[in-house]
């Protein structure tokens, strides 16, 4: 088959704040984030065949974790399309690291595919499929700086921040990450969302975004639970002299810098065996043309 590809990037996040408010009745948990898109990205080429496939480069990933073919298949169903692409997606983002990588892969395989196969589904559609992927996809849809609300699919949009972090990700094998550090929260790191709401009124008032402004409810149970995050938190913050903040549920944490210079000699300080160091940027949209 012939055709022009479709190529993406599919941009990373962090977490500004992460606070949890309490459990609901159907087992998941109230939050209250402001995320902010970073320039750490993932690749997705999709192009014209008679079959459905996704082909991961950069990491293994078992058919039945990969969100890219769910997305793919949900969003067929939900069109009642019959249609197929050839999918490929190379990883650039650290999985299961907090940093959504696989929540926006899938985000964008709904927004592209539905362009692609040219299916008729209302917007609101979408944000049901997104949510039905993962609670965090909704928010992938768009991106930028938004506060997430409810499981993660309530969205409104903060000030875009710019500037540059470092991100450094320990590696890490746990199972069922989010839902394992979600069920180990205490009523200690509940809070009510007052925080968040604190913080972006500072936003919307021009303030700088600050270190005192950073806050994430998982920082005590990721700490406990990641066999090295506690060990290597510390020393990211001995080393460089900054206060490291954690993105999601983690392994990844994340200090912001200065400029790029500050950026590139923090990141200098940090590299280390089997640490994965980054320097990205913020960034307003979760996705853009790939040029190359
Ligand atoms: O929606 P997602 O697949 O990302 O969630 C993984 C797990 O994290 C859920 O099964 C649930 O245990 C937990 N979770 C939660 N509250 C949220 C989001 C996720 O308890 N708001």
């Amino acid at each position: 088959m012939t055709g022009t590809p479709m190529r993406l990037l599919c941009r990373a996040k962090v977490n500004l704040t992460l606070e949890v408010i309490g459990k609901r009745p159907d087992g998941y948990h109230e939050l209250v984030s402001l995320a902010h898109t970073i320039s750490l990205a993932d690749r997705l080429t999709i192009r014209a065949s008679d079959q459905l496939s996704c082909e991961v480069r950069g990491m293994e990933l078992a058919e039945n974790e990969n969100l890219v073919l769910r997305a793919a298949r949900c969003l067929r169903e939900s069109a009642r399309l019959s249609a197929g692409a050839a999918i490929t997606l190379e990883k650039g983002v650290p999985a299961a690291a907090g940093l959504g990588g696989g929540s926006s892969d899938a985000a964008a395989a709904l927004v592209a595919l539905r362009c692609f196969w040219g299916a008729r589904l209302p917007v609101e559609e979408m944000s049901t499929l997104a949510s039905e992927l993962g609670s965090d996809v909704p928010y992938f849809l768009r991106g930028g700086a938004a506060v997430l609300r409810g499981r993660g699919e309530r969205l409104e949009a903060a000030p875009p921040q710019q500037g540059r972090l470092v991100v450094v990700v320990p590696d890490h094998h746990m199972v069922g990450k989010t839902g394992a550090l979600y069920a180990t929260l205490r009523p200690s790191d509940l809070s009510d969302g007052t925080e968040t709401e604190r913080v972006v009124t500072r936003l919307r008032r021009g303030a700088a975004l600050a270190d005192g402004d950073l806050c994430n409810a998982f920082e005590r149970p990721a700490r406990e639970l990641f066999d090295d995050l506690d060990h290597v938190w510390r020393d990211a913050e001995r080393r460089t002299g900054r206060r490291f903040h954690l993105s999601g549920a983690g392994p990844a944490i994340f200090a912001l810098a200065a400029d790029r210079d500050d950026a590139e000699q923090l990141r200098e300080r940090l590299l280390a065996p089997q640490l994965r160091v980054y320097v990205t940027e913020l960034v307003n949209s979760s996705r853009s043309a790939d040029q190359g």
